[in-house]
């Protein structure tokens, strides 16, 4: 089949925030204990981090790390996890029915952002908890000293601040399973006033109020209103949140669903414009789409686990094997978040390690990449500081058993420049085949770019959309050199296998 790209470098969506490059790290299961943070490990630091781990995150390319949840963020205290180890309270995590032994903590888990060459975002309880507990954590983290929580944070052995730049007023409070469950009016409400004091302790701080769990909860849209309606004026970003499922094995349904991201996101960007409008006001929000993945292999498992060891330790659980088709469905997702980089600030893999990970951990043992690792690493390293360019494709369309009209490839070209000259220094094409059957020859115009080569391919595929990285078989999903194609008379021929996730780089 053939398709066309058309790009010019004159049309920008806009400048990528780096923090679109984020994950996610909830104490849930094996993510953080047993998975970044295991000191009896041969290759634990002075902190009892992993510095095999480590190393992956920086491959990774991570620029930022939301922390401590998630669900469990909406019966957690703080508190508890700073001061003396031994002497932190050991609680139950209502959320995921485990034990928590609060070992690592703030002060931990900041130093491993520092290791991993991250930032910090920050969740408060709005579940259980209030404004004041908000206000405190903002103070014992970001104010200099001369106070009781700052001077706490002193005692405690961080002499400098966190300075922790970006909070999350709570997670899903939308949802029924979260402790703490909130309406609408009442979350808009607590919302406000925890970001009125936060904002009050450090004006530099930037908030992200909660969005819906997701497009399909009943509440979508008039959630995102009545909130909005009463937060506006505090916060900065709307959280999205959105996890796919091939429950069916319907791969080409499976394939198509960035296009309901597509209008998740499209929706949201409305909704805020609207209150916008409603309000008379000059200030926009953007969004933080702070949790995206795959995620259903395990779904079901989990139940039995923690029904085998209720209130355990570190148990297996959300450790989702990721496949071959699991890898373009984050590709997809990864070029849908690009494509809106005048809108989307911050987005996060959810999640870091073992926990419907990109990262797998074997405790005593190595570590191994999912499938799902190589999108999100070539669009850290490539993407980064770069310009997203309008990426027009012309390519056939199919229709599926829960979308019409979807197109085989989808993608994303984005520009770096040279700071000095404004010169284009290159441009990485990121593309995803959906189709099942046959290679596409892509053509692409590049006369507006100067005289650019293609300097590499690279690709990800696999005859069985069901192949996995597993312990045992780690690199069976890899990504190798692709067949590449022509630059002729500043046109590029390229091609395009099917089923496969592409970068083209041309410099
Ligand atoms: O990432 C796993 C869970 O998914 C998070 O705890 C929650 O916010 C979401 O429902």
């Amino acid at each position: 089949k053939s398709s066309k790209i058309i790009l010019d470098r004159s049309y920008v969506v806009g400048k990528i925030d780096n923090r679109l490059f984020g994950s996610f790290v909830e104490h849930l299961g094996r993510c953080v204990y047993e998975g970044l943070y295991e000191p009896s490990h041969p290759l634990a630091d002075e902190l009892g981090f992993r510095k095999d781990v480590l190393d992956m995150v920086r491959d990774l390319g991570i620029s930022l790390i939301r922390y401590p949840g998630g669900n469990f963020v909406s019966g957690f205290h703080w508190e508890d996890s700073v001061g003396p180890v031994s002497q932190r309270p050991r609680r139950l995590d209502l959320a995921w029915k485990t034990t928590e032994s609060n070992e690592v903590g703030l002060h931990e888990f900041a130093a491993f952002c520092k290791k991993a060459g991250a930032s910090l975002m920050y969740s408060v309880n709005l579940g259980t908890r209030g404004a004041d507990d908000a206000r405190n954590v903002v103070e014992y983290a970001n104010h200099a000293g001369g106070t009781y929580w700052s001077d706490l944070r002193i005692k405690n052995g961080a002499e400098k601040p966190f300075g922790i730049p970006l909070w999350c007023l709570g997670n899903e409070m939308d949802a029924a399973w979260q402790t703490g469950q909130k309406s609408a009016q009442e979350y808009g409400r607590l919302a406000r006033e925890s970001a009125k004091v936060m904002k009050l302790v450090d004006p530099g701080i930037e908030l992200v109020v909660c969005g819906s769990t997701g497009p399909v909860i009943e509440t979508f849209g008039d959630w995102e209103l009545t909130v909005l309606d009463e937060c506006y004026d505090y916060v900065d970003y709307v959280s999205l949140h959105r996890y796919y499922e091939n429950p069916e094995h319907d791969t080409a349904s499976f394939l198509a669903n960035t296009l309901d991201m597509e209008d998740f996101i499209h929706t949201v960007a409305c909704i805020c414009d609207t209150v916008k409008g409603k309000k008379h006001r000059k200030k926009k929000l953007n969004l933080s789409f702070d949790e995206w993945n795959v995620w259903y292999h395990t779904k079901g498992q989990d139940e039995e686990l923690i029904a085998a060891d209720r209130w355990g330790q570190a148990l297996p659980l959300l450790q989702d094997v990721y496949n071959f088709e699991d890898a373009l469905v984050v590709g997809l997702m990864l070029i849908t978040l690009l494509k809106h980089a005048d809108r989307i600030k911050i987005s996060c893999l959810a999640q870091l390690v073992n926990v419907i990970a990109p990262i797998m951990t074997e405790k005593g043992g190595g570590t191994w990449a999912q499938t799902i690792f190589y999108p999100f690493m070539h669009v850290a390293k490539y993407a980064k500081d770069t310009d997203v360019l309008m990426t027009l494709i012309d390519t056939p369309l199919y229709d599926c058993k829960k979308y019409t009209s979807v197109p085989y490839l989808d993608g994303v070209a984005v520009m770096a420049v040279d700071a000095q000259t404004g010169a284009c220094r290159e441009v990485t094409l990121f593309c995803v085949s959906r189709d099942p059957d046959e290679e596409h020859t892509v053509t692409l115009d590049l006369r507006s770019f100067g005289s650019l080569s293609l300097k590499e391919h690279i690709l990800l595929h696999h005859d069985n959309v069901n192949a996995c990285n597993t312990q045992s078989d780690p690199f069976r999903v890899a990504p190798a050199p692709g067949p590449g194609g022509t630059v002729e008379d500043q046109t590029a021929v390229l091609r395009v296998p099917a089923l496969s996730w592409n970068v083209f780089r041309f410099t």
